[in-house]
């Protein structure tokens, strides 16, 4: 059996909403447009059909004790301010959605993917977003990690599990391990519902990836604050388990034993390419795409956390980026290059990541390569740091700034504002970006 769509979006996350809202814009007929994804239809959660959310809402609003966000508040495109396609939406615009089914084969020479439960689904044109999955601990020879009060945060159901966990450790203590996005934004959900945290991580300091050590200082004194105990520069070795399985402390690598009543794991992801090796050319851990987001087969496109696209701001570098404005963009822009092939501009994207973490929120443009500069009041409500390479503004990071102060950092990274002197651009601060 099977069916055939003119155009399949294959999987259901953030990117597959923003491209489905832009086929519509574009004009896709009734009946033209699937979208395939695994996402289980959320049954558990008392709900028929999940269709495509803003997944940053799980790690924020939905694991707040107090009036916590729950679909259908979140599906996309709320994230950016535009229309929220709920399971209606998609009937009303003739748009399949085939949920709770997982594609276990692709076949890019006949143009057909098989579904787990037997289907074939043929397609003219394929969208390729199928995001990434969260590293397991047993990737690092850890064992024990399927244990009922350790936790994982990609999915919704992942999410539901840590609100349901949480609620059974009031007052007690939590685990994160890792010091990243999920490990700063879970430690600083788990510490408002009232749970002591205790994070582990390898290296020096948190974020690693973006923050300097003296930014890093700041949000962990800050953390430090709020009750949050930092064991740096150490793994988990195992687990210590209750007769009935659960765990109840972790181990680390001098042996010293943290006891707790749950754990949360963020030790980054892997992007779901299993599908296309052999099939596509594979960069940067992703589906190789070119600035139309098409890959290495003219049928083919990818979006979202699963492209590896030419950043044109960096001079064409190929980058992998794993936020959610890149997949907003990709995505859209990938429709419009199908929709009006020849007609369509290169991608030319400025990188965004941000976070919002108790009182606190930084927005983060460009690229954290060359040399730093920091400057506003540290620590304080408002500071950051620029980084420039080659005499030129590259990067920019700002804590607690006004639409404004970020709408000018954003600018300045994308004119690339030529640094003359360091120690004066020190001195000049944000004024050095809302004067450019
Ligand atoms: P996404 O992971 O959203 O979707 C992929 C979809 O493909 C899923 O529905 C999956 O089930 C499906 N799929 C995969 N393989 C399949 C198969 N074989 N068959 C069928 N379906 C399949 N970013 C940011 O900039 N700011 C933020 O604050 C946050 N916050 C945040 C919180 C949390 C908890 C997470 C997990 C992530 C963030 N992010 C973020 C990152 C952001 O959410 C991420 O970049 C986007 O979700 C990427 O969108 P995609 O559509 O590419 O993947
Ligand atoms: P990450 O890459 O941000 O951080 C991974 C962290 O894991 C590292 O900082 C390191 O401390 C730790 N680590 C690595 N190996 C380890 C090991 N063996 N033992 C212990 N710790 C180890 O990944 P993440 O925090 O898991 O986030 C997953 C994804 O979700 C990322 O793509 C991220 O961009 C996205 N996300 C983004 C936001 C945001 O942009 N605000 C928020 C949440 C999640």
């Amino acid at each position: 059996m099977g069916r055939a769509f003119v155009y399949v979006i294959l999987g259901g996350g953030v990117a597959a909403g923003y491209a489905a809202l832009e086929f519509t814009r574009r004009g896709v007929n009734h009946g033209e447009l699937c979208i395939i994804s695994k996402e289980p239809v959320g049954i558990p959660l008392g709900l028929r059909q999940v269709p495509p959310y803003e997944r940053p809402a799980l790690s924020k609003g939905f694991l707040l004790p107090e009036a916590p966000a729950r679909l259908p508040a979140f599906h996309t495109c709320v994230g950016a301010n535009d229309d929220r396609l709920t399971p209606k939406w998609y009937k009303d615009h003739g748009i399949e959605l085939v949920l709770g089914t997982r594609v276990k084969a692709a076949d890019l020479r006949r143009k057909t993917l098989l579904t787990a439960t037997g289907e074939t689904i043929s397609y003219k044109i394929l969208i390729i977003a199928t995001g990434a999955r969260a590293l397991k601990l047993e990737e690092f020879g850890i064992r024990g990690s399927d244990a009922e009060n350790v936790c994982y945060l990609r999915s919704l159901a992942d999410a539901n599990r840590i609100v349901d966990v949480m609620k059974t450790c009031s007052g007690g203590h939590a685990v994160v391990i890792g010091g990243g996005y999920i490990g700063m934004e879970c430690a600083a959900a788990l510490v408002t519902n009232r749970i002591k945290v205790t994070m582990v991580f390898p290296e020096e300091h948190c974020m690693a990836r973006l923050f300097t050590p003296k930014i890093a200082e700041f949000y962990e004194e800050y953390y430090e604050s709020k009750g949050v105990n930092f064991i740096k520069g150490t793994v988990l070795t195992s687990f210590e388990n209750s007769s009935d399985g659960k765990v109840t402390a972790v181990i680390l690598r001098d042996g010293t034993r943290v006891p707790t009543d749950m754990v949360v794991v963020g030790i980054g992801i892997r992007a779901n390419t299993s599908l296309f090796e052999g099939q596509l050319s594979i960069d940067k851990g992703g589906i190789k795409v070119n600035s139309q987001m098409q890959t290495s087969v003219g049928s083919v496109y990818a979006v979202g956390d699963v492209a590896a696209f030419p950043v044109k701001l960096f001079g064409g570098d190929i980058r992998r980026l794993e936020h959610v404005d890149s997949a907003r963009r990709t995505a859209r822009h990938a429709v419009t290059s199908i929709m009006e092939p020849g007609k369509t501009g290169d991608f030319d994207y400025l990188p965004f990541f941000y976070s919002r973490v108790f009182a606190l929120s930084w927005q983060f443009y460009g690229d954290n390569r060359g040399e730093v500069v920091h400057y506003g009041d540290f620590p304080g409500a408002r500071f950051g740091a620029y980084w420039v390479d080659k005499d030129r503004l590259v990067g920019a990071f700002l804590e607690g700034g006004s639409r404004e102060d970020y709408e000018a950092i954003a600018n300045a990274i994308r004119l690339k504002v030529p640094v003359k002197d360091l120690a004066e651009l020190e001195r000049s601060g944000l004024s050095f970006a809302t004067q450019a």
